[in-house]
């Protein structure tokens, strides 16, 4: 059994790739960290296979699909993820830029890829990694909102279509909100509200991705704030949440 990870140096996507090899599965770790690489590495008792790859650079996710598109990937995990903070006008467009080739475009492309080898072989499972963002108007951080909306919109529409074609392969969609990782320290901005752990989300996700559960919701009060995003009207959701992030911003 073979699982390709994103973001697989750091946080969620670390957390995944360890729990995966518990279960027996051989890890294609991509990252660009690689001494944290290296360390999930040791820490797996199955086979890692490091690829140091910029996801941010539609080429290198092209090869890295061409690589390994034949090799009976049973899960693919797309986790890798940055976020940006400030004002829209302020943040630079290379920076927002390269959030959305991370956070979408790679995204998409190794879903589209991997998701045809799994529709010939009429197997295989996609996690891809969302946010309760995705819920939600971002004000103050507009584009990392917005991306995890497409996300999330395209995995759901997705497994909608593979329903209807009746077909075995599953695409799921995790939606966490605050998690302690290296997330908001590349950021330099704090949590407000106390983050769940990575080793949390990834037990829990893993265990709904395996019972085909589409829609990843970890924790109470994230799943509480995610009714709150679907039932309350945007011009209050709006207010909230540019309350919330302009208290981060330093
Ligand atoms: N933490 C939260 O509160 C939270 C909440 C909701 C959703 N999420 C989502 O969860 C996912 C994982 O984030 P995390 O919280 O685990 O944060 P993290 O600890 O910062 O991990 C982010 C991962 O993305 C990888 N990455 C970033 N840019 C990359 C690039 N250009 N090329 C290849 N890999 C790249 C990083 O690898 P390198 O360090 O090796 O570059 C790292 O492995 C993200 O999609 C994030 O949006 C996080």
């Amino acid at each position: 059994m073979l699982a390709l990870v994103t973001g697989a140096s750091s946080g969620i996507g670390y957390e995944i790739s360890k729990y995966l090899s518990q279960f027996g599965y051989d890890i294609i770790a991509v990252g660009q960290n690689i001494e944290r690489l290296n360390f999930l590495k040791l820490e797996c008792k199955t086979n890692v296979i490091i690829e140091r790859v910029d996801l941010s650079n539609i080429e290198n996710c092209i090869n890295l699909c061409e690589k390994y598109e034949n090799k009976d990937i049973s899960i693919l995990v797309n986790c890798a993820g940055i976020g940006a903070i400030g004002w829209f006008d302020q943040l630079s467009l290379n920076q927002e830029l390269n959030l959305i080739n991370v956070n979408i475009i790679a995204t998409h492309i190794l879903t589209k890829f991997f998701i045809d080898t799994m529709l010939k072989n009429n197997k295989g499972t996609i996690l891809n990694v969302a946010s309760s963002a995705a819920f939600a108007p971002g004000p103050l951080m507009a584009t990392y909102y917005a991306t995890k909306s497409y996300v999330f919109k395209l995995s759901t529409s997705i497994s909608k279509e593979l329903k209807k074609k009746k077909s075995k392969v599953n695409v799921s969609v995790l939606c966490p909100g605050p998690v302690k990782t290296e997330f908001n320290k590349r950021l330099n901005i704090d949590y407000s509200v106390k983050p769940t752990t990575p080793e949390y989300v990834a037990k829990y996700s893993i265990k709904k991705l395996l019972k085909g559960k589409k829609v990843i919701i970890p924790g109470f009060k994230n799943k509480l704030g995610v009714i709150a995003s679907k039932v309350l009207p945007d011009v209050i959701l709006e207010e909230y949440i540019y309350n919330m992030q302009s208290k981060k911003i330093k």
